[in-house]
């Protein structure tokens, strides 16, 4: 199949929900993918912060080998290795004490089994989410994200959801009522705009938890897995959660969702109240094993912070020469920068370039690398941006000069 050939069928026979990039990309390695021509891309979307080990990361890849040989389909119903070695190496990396986990297969599972489990352990009803955030598109979790676009066509939603104004504990602690079952939170708002909150928000966050015999949900389907510079992103505060939902890279690119919790959240979930068909299969368990083995021995969460850290340096130098850039925020290698205007031009030229990027929302760029990206490499995104938003810049003044 020729790219044109690729487009019309996947233009005519799929859904249409997602904006297109006019791109077919047929072959990845580390932060480098190749579309259909040969053309060569810097990846800084990780699809979507999936890709945190890299894409086709030689141990995630003979992991799927062998396991594919051995065995690729097995209900929670029965026990199975390659499970049992994956929950092991999963409860050495999560926070102390949440050691019980429900296994799905994408960020909205995670996020309705935890909505469903603070109803569960709490009997009561309410949650507590925050403007602007993202948890999916599933009902449940649609209940929780903010965006009106994803909402309104959906109306009526689950009840017993309200959202407050992210980084704010007055408003917060205000919301609780007797009927509050949770608060989530997700630790840096992806989706929102790359939302870094005030520091001991998280903190504050727990303390009213606490304080009113509230679950925490800690959404880090994005920020999770080393992402921020810590493998999760509560860690910078300190901060253990009730509830912790992943998914994205924890999969080491194949589909899976985990929820997990303290023994005695997780086990208020009776036999059959909760399941799912795939959730667990011996194939992605094999893939999540080596993604943490990986994960853990190549050091990712502290190249991140390092390689994060740099790189913010240069999008800073970006901001002070360039007027049209707003604010540079971000950990580790979530990054996002707000310009003055709408960035799908900025996005486009980026591609012409030869660098995939993302927005997050109308006016912010994201940067969401794998982790495994070179210095050279974002050092190459760095340049490319410093040249697209110098020409965007001229266009927009000519284009004020004429105007
Ligand atoms: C914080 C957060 N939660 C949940 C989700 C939903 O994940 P999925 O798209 O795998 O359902 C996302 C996806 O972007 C996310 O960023």
């Amino acid at each position: 199949m020729n790219e044109k050939e690729v487009m019309q069928i996947e233009q005519t026979r799929m859904a249409n929900v997602y904006a297109k990039k006019n791109l077919v990309i047929t072959r990845g390695k580390g932060a480098t993918l190749w579309d259909i021509n040969g053309r060569e891309y810097i990846d800084c979307m990780g699809s979507y912060g999936v890709a945190i080990v890299g894409h086709c990361h030689p141990k995630v890849v003979e992991a799927i080998k062998q396991q594919s040989e051995t065995l690729i389909s097995c209900h929670g119903s029965m026990y199975n290795d390659s499970r049992s070695r994956l929950l092991e190496k999963l409860v050495q990396i999560t926070p102390t004490g949440l050691d019980k986990a429900f296994l799905s297969n994408s960020g909205a599972e995670a996020v309705e089994c935890a909505i469903k489990l603070a109803r569960k352990q709490s009997g009561k009803k309410e949650v507590i989410a925050m403007m602007g955030a993202y948890h999916g598109k599933t009902m449940g979790a649609l209940s929780a994200t903010w965006d009106k676009k994803y909402r309104d066509p959906f109306l009526p939603l689950v009840p017993g959801f309200k959202h407050v104004p992210y980084g704010n504990p007055e408003r917060l602690r205000d919301a609780a009522t007797a009927d509050t079952a949770a608060m989530l939170v997700e630790p840096i708002q992806g989706e929102g705009g790359v939302r870094v909150p005030p520091q001991g928000y998280l903190n504050e966050v727990r303390e009213i938890c606490d304080e009113k015999q509230i679950l925490m949900i800690a959404d880090e389907v994005q920020t999770g897995f080393g992402r921020t510079g810590k493998i999760f992103a509560c860690e910078h505060s300190k901060v253990i959660p009730d509830i912790m939902c992943l998914a994205k890279a924890v999969g080491g690119g194949l589909p899976l969702g985990i929820t997990i919790a303290r023994q005695d959240v997780m086990s208020s979930l009776k036999l059959g109240e909760h399941s799912t068909t795939f959730g667990g299969n011996p194939l992605v368990c094999a893939a999540a094993s080596a993604a943490i083995d990986v994960l853990i021995t190549e050091r990712l969460a502290e190249r991140a912070a390092e390689l994060g850290a740099h790189f913010i340096k240069r999008l800073e130098r970006l901001q002070a020469e360039h007027s049209i850039v707003r604010e540079v925020r971000g950990v580790g290698l979530m990054i996002g920068v707000e310009t003055r205007f709408d960035v799908l031009n900025i996005l486009q030229k980026l591609m012409a370039g030869g660098i995939i990027a993302l927005d997050a929302g109308r006016n912010i760029v994201r940067f969401l690398p794998p982790l495994v990206i070179s210095r050279e490499q974002l050092d190459t995104v760095a340049n490319s941006m410093d040249k697209v938003l110098t020409e965007e810049e001229d266009e927009r003044l000519r284009g004020s000069a004429t105007g």
